[in-house]
Formats: structure tokens, C-alpha cells, sequence
């Protein structure tokens, strides 16, 4: 944690967002502040509503209630790569890596980084990216992969590569889709040794959607726990993992 942790303005806060389907309310007012320097867990069963709450913070889905502030800004209308540009950034559940390109070729092009300008298009070529990139693969250790097609690596190695296309425009708040689903549990560890490493020596703060608890506790400051759209709860994570109404959520009476 760094000491902007103390700030009283959040880096990240959604105020009584909501977001419907039709008559379903998919995210249901729900209110979630982030300080900088924290790890906060998102998590709740599925379809509680995590993926379509990520999606409105990211600018993928426009919201129908609310408000949400990014460094104290209103960007409750902004565009995914806008909010790119000022430090957010997103993985994906379902992930958008291109498995016809290679590793390095998946971060020049990373959608996040080159925005949707003519201009920005050409920047793949540009050494500021090709520098970040290689900056990028050295510290995810797949220098040793980057000229290989993304369709060959692993399920693990290719949430570490979405990680790395989140990371080109050094974002201060990452958004992670589960992070670990579909992962092995060595690479599991190295994923989590990589948030610990972004967060206490780069300052990066994190909201991770995670099913993992172990994953949870051992990284998250708090956590928040939605349920049919709510906010069901929200704590440390020891005291989650005891809430009656979180078990019963998750488990049935
Ligand atoms: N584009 C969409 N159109 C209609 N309904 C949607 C859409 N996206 C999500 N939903 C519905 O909204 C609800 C919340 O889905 P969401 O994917 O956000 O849940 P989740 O908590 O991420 O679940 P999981 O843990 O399975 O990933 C579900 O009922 C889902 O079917
Ligand atoms: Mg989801």
C-alpha cells in the first residue's frame, strides 16, 4: 500500500450505479470506493452481476443510474480508451487476445494502448511502444515466448499476456476478470506475485473479480460481495469469509 492510501478523495468510486437488461436489474445500486494503493476483491456467484459492474466502470457499458469518479473526475460517460489514457485499465473474463498474432505483436496492439485514432493506430511501430513492450514481457518473464502465435500458450500464459496488454499504457487502476480462472496453481503464484510487485513497489491499485478465496486473501485489503446486483457485503476478507449472508449467498440455507 502506498500513503496516498490516506487520500480522501478515492482514486476509483461508483455511486448507486445500475444497469438493466431489459427488466433485469444486472447491477443494482451499488455504491464501491477504492482508495489508491489498495487491492479490493470483487466477488459473488454467478451472475451477481461482477463482469457487467466491470464493464460499466471500464466504459464498455454505459450505465442507467449513477455516477463514477476517476480521480476525482466524472467519467460516468467516458469511452474505454479515454479512461485508458487517464489510468484505468481492464482484463477481460473471456479473453481478447488475438491468437493468430504472436505475444509481442498482442502488446503493440494492445486496443487499450493505441486508443481508436488514426494516429494512435501507428504507434505500434513507435520505440516508446516497442520499449514498453519489451519492458512488459521482461517483467511477465515471456521474452522467451514473444515470437510465438498466442493460440499456443497456455491458459495461464495467456492471462498473464491480457495482464501484460492492460499494463502498455501503465495504468494506476487495473480492473482484473479473473485472473486465475482457468490457471495453473504454480502460475497461480506468479500472478499473485505480480500484483504484489505492481502494488507495494509501482503504487498500482487493483479490483480484482475472483472466485479464488485463497487468491482473495492473500492479496485483498477488503473486498466487496455482490449478490443478484447488490452489494451484499463488504469487508476484510476474514470477515467476509465468515458473513452468514455470504455463505448463504454463495451456498444455499
Ligand atoms: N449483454 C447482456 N445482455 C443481457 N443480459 C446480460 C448481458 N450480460 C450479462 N447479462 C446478465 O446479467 C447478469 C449478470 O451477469 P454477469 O456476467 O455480470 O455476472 P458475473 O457475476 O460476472 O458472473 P460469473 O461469475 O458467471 O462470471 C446475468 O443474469 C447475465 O445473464
Ligand atoms: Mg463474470
Amino acid at each position: 500500500m502506498n500513503a496516498a492510501t490516506n487520500s480522501p478523495v478515492p482514486l476509483l468510486e461508483a455511486r448507486q450505479v445500475s444497469k438493466y437488461f431489459g427488466g433485469l436489474a444486472a447491477v443494482n445500486q451499488v455504491d464501491l470506493a477504492i482508495p489508491a494503493g489498495e487491492v479490493v476483491g470483487l466477488i459473488g456467484p454467478n451472475g451477481s452481476g461482477k463482469t457487467t459492474f466491470f464493464s460499466c466502470l471500464s466504459g464498455l457499458q454505459s450505465i442507467d443510474q449513477g455516477k463514477i469518479y476517476f480521480k476525482g473526475k466524472d467519467i460516468t460517460r467516458k469511452r474505454p480508451y479515454q479512461l485508458a489514457r487517464m489510468g484505468l485499465a481492464r482484463t477481460f473474463q473471456r479473453l481478447r487476445i488475438y491468437r493468430q498474432m504472436t505475444v509481442l505483436e498482442n502488446l503493440l496492439i494492445s486496443r487499450q494502448w493505441r486508443g481508436e485514432t488514426l494516429f494512435s493506430m501507428l504507434n505500434p511501430s513507435h520505440p516508446q511502444t516497442q520499449r514498453r513492450a519489451q519492458e512488459l514481457l521482461d517483467f511477465l518473464k515471456l521474452s522467451p515466448l514473444q515470437h510465438e502465435y498466442a493460440n499456443t500458450l497456455s491458459g495461464g500464459q495467456r492471462r498473464l499476456l491480457e495482464m501484460g496488454m492492460a499494463l502498455m499504457p501503465n495504468p494506476d487502476l487495473l480492473l482484473l476478470d479473473e485472473a486465475t480462472s482457468g490457471v495453473n496453481p504454480t502460475l497461480v503464484e506468479t500472478i499473485k506475485d505480480h500484483i504484489l510487485t505492481l502494488n507495494r513497489q509501482q503504487g498500482k491499485t487493483f479490483l480484482l473479480i475472483e472466485h479464488n478465496m485463497n487468491f482473495i486473501d492473500d492479496l485483498c485489503d477488503r473486498v466487496y460481495v455482490l449478490n443478484q446486483g447488490k452489494t451484499l457485503a463488504e469487508g476484510p476478507p476474514a470477515e467476509i469469509k465468515t458473513n452468514e449472508s455470504v455463505i448463504e449467498a454463495y451456498f444455499g440455507t
